[in-house]
């Protein structure tokens, strides 16, 4: 495994491998890696000859200071475990040498980016898309690897390979799960042992309302889980909604569209967590 710096190194390299008719695929992150991240890895490795990973914090996805500076990083633990997962290029560049200059690029990514996370993080998605862009012209994988805990990033990086007319597979990867249900995030790191056995709640709750759907309406699910979280002094729901999975539009009945996704943001604690769950109606 070669740990790589500079894009021109980067960008050699792989058009050796291209030369060798090799195809290429990446799984970007930005570090403190987990099984979730090495579940990605793998698929990657597995269905390409070369697999690049990148580590990078992406300063301009985050909406606050304090999130960027607090964001956890452990790159030789990363290193370690790409290792052990048979990557073949590791990409950790500098902050300089992917915004030499300031990225003023607007992307326009449509509704999908307008709701949840886009509605409660703003300029996040365009952050997301300038680094995610520039990552595929570096690299140019045939396929690139996200976890579908970020459910609405995936339809947001799929909407702007669309408008630039990218030639790379968007390959989403299931969610891996701590025992206890939570959703694994290097995010996780930062809980106190305390939140840590408080946080599966959030998960608990989502897959127990699955089983009211379609005896539920809609908004009565919704309702049951904000209550059940919220009643836990340490959680606290920023948003909860059920949408379209393609258009990640709110959903009113069940019958509107197939397999609706419930889609949550919760504090524990100062650590904001995300995860989803699909609602099978058919
Ligand atoms: O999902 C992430 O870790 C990041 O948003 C990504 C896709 C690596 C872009 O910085």
């Amino acid at each position: 495994m070669k740990v790589i710096s500079s894009i021109c190194e980067l960008k050699n390299c792989l058009s050796g491998e291209r030369r060798k008719s090799k195809t290429i695929g990446l799984v970007p992150t930005m570090g403190a890696l987990h099984d979730g991240h090495i579940s990605l890895v793998k698929r990657c490795v597995e269905e390409n000859d070369i697999c690049v990973a990148s580590l990078f914090v992406n300063p301009t996805q985050f909406n606050n200071k304090q999130d960027l500076a607090t964001y956890p990083r452990t790159p030789e633990n990363d290193y370690a475990l790409l290792e052990a997962a048979r990557c073949d290029y590791v990409f950790a560049p500098a902050e300089k040498e992917m915004y030499p200059e300031p990225d003023t690029r607007i992307f326009n990514l449509g509704p999908v980016a307008e709701v949840m996370e886009g509605a409660h993080r703003p300029g996040h998605f365009n952050g997301v898309a300038q680094i995610v862009s520039k990552l595929f012209d570096i690299v140019e994988p045939v396929k690139a690897y996200f976890g579908e805990k970020d459910f609405q990033q995936i339809a947001v990086i799929r909407v702007m390979v669309k408008e630039l007319n990218l030639p790379v597979e968007i390959v989403p990867c299931p969610i891996l799960r701590e025992a206890s249900g939570l959703a694994m995030s290097s995010r996780n790191m930062r809980l106190t042992p305390g939140q840590h056995q408080k946080a599966p709640l959030i998960a608990r709750t989502l897959k127990e309302s699955t089983t009211f759907v379609p005896g539920k309406k809609v908004q009565e699910v919704i309702d049951y889980v904000v209550n059940t979280i919220n009643k836990e002094p340490v959680l606290q729901v920023e948003y909860f909604d059920i949408v379209d999975r393609n258009t990640l539009q709110s959903v009113k009945n069940w019958e509107e569209t197939v397999d609706p996704v419930g889609c949550i943001a919760a504090f524990c604690g100062e650590t904001r967590l995300i995860d989803n769950i699909t609602y099978r109606n058919k």
